[in-house]
């Protein structure tokens, strides 16, 4: 049966039954809600890079339960061929999308399980008794793959679950940053749909809803790929929230106005310096918010800050499809034929811009490079 709401639904998620990986298809929202099974590494490609799954938390995800399900598909029964696929789909996933560094991040935990695991069945046991190496052999020639799966899947679901844990502390950290009555301003959809649950910029929202405060949400419209209108306006508004849609070039008249107490983004990589990749379009909206005193807050898990990219200028930004400007949502072309096209799909937020980061191990405050540090100080501590 089709769902007609995304309520109760994870955006991604694995379907161990059919060992596939399950996504909503956010091409079609909101105006149809299609489940996905992904079972192919081309479709699992396919369905990131033309952003079935989009939002940089979740396709870690996705990539990460790809992994799994494509290594428990395969049909290679020798250690070394299938070491050699394994690193094949990896390569192939993460060449999906350049900018969010949760892709790489999430396919760098996997292979890190993976060569743990074929490391751990190649190595012989400590009884050197020739008939313990015969059995141990024999059982390790059945057994290995089915263990080095087992620890897959169990990497795979960490993220998962890790993923809804991590969002849901972002939530109860950024709402110490909102107040009842408080107009609310967002860029694209940092939301439920950009992870597997609550989302980053959206957890607090929930969470002031949930807690019985009154926020209006304004959600930008976000050119070129409407996540704001046709992800962001639609989740919250199914939340039940006060949601708002304005084209993006409006927001600085609402900041003009009064309107907005704060701004809630995601970001898709933040340097150790705090200069963050967010969705084009948001360094205009930070830059508008520092002219009127509006707070700006960019929700990051530690998953998507990346220590070893120090600032903004070494990020990569994703070029996309000149069509995506011209032709995309329209019944015909708006553009003169061969007019030259930018379509950048992120921009860097200069970290002087940013009032603070909201991790789920905190709020760090400028200078980012070192308080990004004790967020991850804190990490660490934890495991
Ligand atoms: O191109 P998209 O839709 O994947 O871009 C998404 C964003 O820019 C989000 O703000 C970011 O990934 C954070 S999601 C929690």
């Amino acid at each position: 049966m089709k769902p007609t709401s995304i309520d109760n639904i994870d955006t991604v998620c694995l379907d161990e039954e059919n060992t596939a990986v399950v996504i909503i298809d956010q091409t079609l929202l909101p105006n149809e809600i299609r489940l996905l099974s992904l079972t192919r590494a081309e479709d699992m490609r396919e369905a990131i890079y033309l952003l079935k799954v989009r939002g940089a938390p979740a396709i870690g995800v996705t990539a990460a339960l790809g992994m799994y399900v494509l290594s428990a598909r395969s049909n290679e029964t020798e250690p070394d061929a299938f070491a050699e696929e394994f690193q094949k789909h990896k390569e192939y996933l993460n060449a999906a999308r350049p900018t969010a560094v949760n892709l790489s991040w999430a396919l760098g935990r996997m292979d890190s399980v993976f060569r743990r695991a074929m490391q751990n069945m190649q190595t012989p046991s400590a009884d050197t008794s020739e008939s313990s190496h015969a059995d141990t052999h024999n059982a390790n020639a059945a057994d290995w793959k089915s263990a080095v799966l087992e620890a897959l899947k169990q990497e795979a679901l960490a993220i998962y679950h890790e993923d809804i844990e991590v969002c849901r502390r972002i939530g109860e950290h950024g709402l110490t940053l909102i107040h009842d009555g408080d107009g609310i301003l967002t860029h694209c959809n940092a939301g439920k749909l950009a992870t597997v649950r609550y989302g980053t910029a959206t957890a607090p929202m929930y969470l002031a809803k949930e807690r019985g405060l009154t926020i209006s949400v304004y959600c930008d419209e976000t050119r070129p790929l409407l996540q704001g209108a046709r992800l962001t306006a639609f989740e919250l508004q199914e939340a039940g929230i006060d949601t708002t849609l304005l084209c993006d070039n409006m927001s600085a008249s609402l900041m003009r106005r009064g309107k907005v107490q704060a701004i809630f983004v995601g970001c898709d990589r933040v340097a150790a310096n705090g200069d963050t990749a967010n969705k084009i379009g948001t360094s205009v909206v930070a830059a508008v918010a520092r002219k009127y005193g509006v707070p700006f807050y960019v929700c990051a898990p530690t998953s998507t800050i990346d220590r070893n990219t120090p600032d903004g200028d070494a990020i990569v930004i994703e070029q996309r499809k000149p069509e995506e400007v011209t032709e995309m949502w329209y019944e015909k072309r708006m553009a003169p034929q061969h007019v030259k096209i930018y379509n950048p799909a992120f921009d860097v937020t200069d970290s002087e811009d940013i009032t603070a980061i909201v991790t789920e191990y905190g709020i760090a405050y400028p200078p980012y490079i070192d308080s990004l540090k004790v967020m991850f100080a804190k990490k660490e501590g934890a495991s």
